[in-house]
């Protein structure tokens, strides 16, 4: 890289991809910020879309790999939101540089191309460079990591700098790392730089929360693997996970002039990722407003006002990029998380007087300077800036009816607002509990956490109930796994191996079914079971685990319950219901017609959030920000009806994972084994999915959208059917 002044995060992005690329290592773009981990609200490290390799239920087609990959750390395990803007290297969006090893190099190479990259492609100042090293004790995985720490000794002894000194320890909070409770992990080996004055600090503020010394890379040796239960079991191959902050390197690089002037602190709001957002903030701040709330008109001093720009910077940054992965604002886990961080930058910006649809246009901003490296935000700026200008004015609403009612409580009566108080404001009008508290800080007024605290719970039960659905727990010994062979016949013979009862219902294990069992939104077949002369309704097909369930329906012949257990060993037949099925399969391709028709009309946005698929209709829920207008139901159909009168073949493909077309769309929160089924409707429609489907859209015969409502903010849904009805 060229070493002149004003080395750019772009250079910095690009230099550490060539650097990989020329080790070997294949570059792949950033995945979404969905992530396709259950158990995650956002992609929170480079390693999230890895994991299956890491666990062996996927091989990867390439060994070495390395990628810039968004990540948001605003929920869950690491979870920075607090932090963000008090402190001048903590984010809620920002991108990990990563070079991954799966199954192929290991510490030693990972640590030497690190060095390598750093002090010879980029000139960091050895000198200046800390290396930390785990080092358990009591209770913790495994023992000091001593491959690690040699390997580090060697180098700065070459470097003649003294490895006493520039090796540190550390234990399992800061290095040993885990995605989440459970999960591949492994002792992990930071790099720190001391950005002192003198730089002569020894490592003694490596750690200590000084934004003097900052971690700017982690190299995680992925060994082990989290149980539930706590313990940690061996994984059969190791990995190399590393994760580099790029807002923390490119703010080095801008604050110290390219390592020429250590005097200031080290701010990653000082690299171009956020200079430019900084100038519109200042831009439409010295417009300024006049009808500012009685509440925030206090004026800023510079330490807050410097606070709110940062917060306004990183804030923005976030909701562009979840925007564009098609995250919503919205009332629930992820969705309410982005919805935090817009509002929390919404009254931030409230705070420097900045005019409401400030927020959008800082969006643009952001899509500006970064589209060349995300294509997404080209694609999808007028949306993103659509989705953030309406959350604004939604709030604005929301706000100034809570910030009324909250002036009153506090001039009416109280030093301290009530439980029920804080929640009516966060229920109701939208105040996360946190601004509550700093709004009530800055009025010397208490807020009972407690009570609020005791709201919330309440609340949670309220939902649980009204959710509550029949859930069958039927306990299925280990080790049943059914085949199932039911894309190709509808009918089969096969051997009963076992027969359960649980709460007077009676299930049939087979060793074969032609029965689909209820999975990814759609229902299971229903049909018949033949045993000697009896004939019995399957009312119901669902998978525990491996194993299918069939449900027999016992209630038609009386007698049957007796004799259900002796069927154990027996040859059935099973027939599923020919009709039912080709209903319920019509249903299923009409649901990737409509999602594509969805995304052509609405945009790209567009992602499939849940669905259920039945014989008479079907459900389908989708990201998107407003209620759709008559004409765009009306050209959604219409956008269906014509693939219908086309009659495009649906085909279906099984590919192994690795090698599915990229333009296939998958539905997140379904797990993808090594090998997956591509459903691919003419030219038009293209998704991975486990379901059973028309082999022609003539089949459909007719597209008819029955309903569109809300199912909290940001998520829409269409009831639909094709067929006639019944
Ligand atoms: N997975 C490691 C991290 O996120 C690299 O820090």
């Amino acid at each position: 890289m060229a070493h002149n002044h004003g080395v750019n995060s772009k250079e910095i992005r690009k230099s550490f991809l060539d650097f990989f690329a020329q080790k070997g290592h294949r570059i792949l773009p950033s995945s979404s910020l969905l992530p396709t981990a259950p158990n995650l609200l956002f992609t929170n490290a480079g390693m999230n879309p890895f994991v299956p390799y890491f666990l062996g239920e996927r091989t990867p087609k390439d060994l070495r790999v390395a990628d810039t990959q968004k990540c948001i750390r605003a929920g869950g395990k690491h979870n920075d939101l607090e932090e963000v803007g008090f402190d001048t290297y903590h984010h809620t969006f920002f991108e990990m540089l990563g070079n991954w090893s799966f199954g192929d190099y290991f510490k030693k190479e990972a640590i030497a191309w690190a060095w390598e990259l750093l002090t010879e492609v980029w000139k960091f100042p050895p000198e200046r460079l800390y290396a930390t090293v785990y080092q358990s004790t009591e209770r913790e995985p495994a023992t000091l990591d001593q491959e690690s720490c040699e390997i580090w000794t060697g180098i700065f002894v070459q470097a003649g700098l003294d490895p006493n000194t520039h090796v540190r320890y550390g234990h399992k909070k800061d290095n040993f790392w885990m995605m989440g409770d459970t999960g591949p992990c492994g002792p992990c080996s930071e790099i720190h730089m001391d950005l002192t004055p003198d730089g002569k600090t020894d490592g003694r503020l490596v750690n200590q929360g000084d934004p003097r010394c900052m971690e700017i890379w982690n190299l995680v040796f992925m060994q082990y693997h989290a149980l539930p239960d706590g313990s940690f079991e061996s994984l059969r191959q190791h990995y190399v996970d590393t994760g580099m902050g790029l807002e923390r390197v490119a703010g080095i690089f801008a604050t110290t002039q390219n390592f020429t002037d250590f005097s200031k602190i080290p701010s990653n709001y000082d690299s171009d990722l956020f200079t430019p957002i900084f100038q519109k903030i200042r831009q439409l701040a010295e417009k300024g407003v006049s009808n500012v709330h009685a509440y925030f008109s206090n004026e800023l001093s510079v330490q807050e006002t410097e606070v709110a720009y940062r917060i306004l910077a990183d804030h923005i940054r976030a909701a562009v990029f979840a925007v564009a992965d098609g995250i919503l604002p919205g009332n629930e886990g992820r969705n309410y998380v982005l919805r935090r961080i817009v509002r929390r930058a919404i009254l931030f910006g409230q705070k420097l007087h900045l005019p409401t649809g400030f927020f959008a246009d800082l969006s643009t901003v952001v899509c500006q300077n970064m589209e060349d490296d995300f294509p997404e935000l080209k694609q999808n700026a007028a949306l993103i800036a659509k989705v953030i200008r309406k959350e604004e004015e939604t709030f604005q609403t929301t706000l100034e009816r809570g910030l009324r009612l909250f002036q009153q409580w506090v001039e009416s009566s109280a030093r301290c607002l009530s439980g029920e108080q804080a929640f009516l404001l966060y229920d109701t009008y939208g105040f996360p509990f946190d601004l509550t508290q700093l709004m009530a800080k800055e009025r010397g007024v208490l807020v009972d956490c407690a009570g609020f605290q005791k709201e919330m719970e309440r609340q949670k039960q309220r939902s649980k109930a009204a959710m509550k659905k029949s859930i069958i727990q039927v306990i299925t010994p280990k080790g049943m796994p059914t085949e199932f062979i039911g894309y190709q016949q509808l009918k089969s013979s096969s051997k009963v191996i076992e027969v359960l009862e649980s709460e007077g219902q009676w299930y049939l294990v087979t060793e074969q079914s032609p029965f689909y069992g209820e999975k990814g939104g759609q229902v299971g077949d229903r049909g018949l079971i033949r045993v000697e002369k009896f004939e019995i309704p399957i009312t119901r097909a669902f998978w525990q685990n491996q194993t299918l369930l069939h449900q027999v329906e016992v209630a038609v012949i009386p007698e049957i319950q007796k004799c259900l257990p002796s069927w154990k060993g027996k040859e059935v037949t099973l027939q599923v219901d020919a009709n039912f099925r080709k209903r319920v399969s019509c249903h299923h391709t009409a649901t990737h017609l409509l999602q594509w028709a969805l995304r052509k009309v609405l945009g790209n946005h567009v992602h499939q959030t849940g669905s259920k698929v039945e014989d008479t209709s079907f459900r389908f829920d989708f990201s998107h920000f407003e209620k759709l207008s008559p004409e765009q139901i009306q050209s959604v159909e219409q956008l269906c009806n014509e693939v219908i009168a086309q009659n495009v073949p649906v085909s279906i493909q099984e590919v192994p994972f690795e090698e599915r077309p990229q333009d296939c769309l998958a539905f997140f929160g379904d797990r993808y084994g090594d090998r997956v089924r591509v459903v691919s409707i003419g030219d038009v429609s293209k998704e991975l999915c486990g379901g059973t489907h028309a082999h022609t859209t003539g089949e459909l015969q007719h597209f008819h959208i029955l309903k569109e409502s809300s199912v909290g903010a940001g998520i829409r849904r269409i009831k639909a059917a094709v067929c006639e009805e019944k």
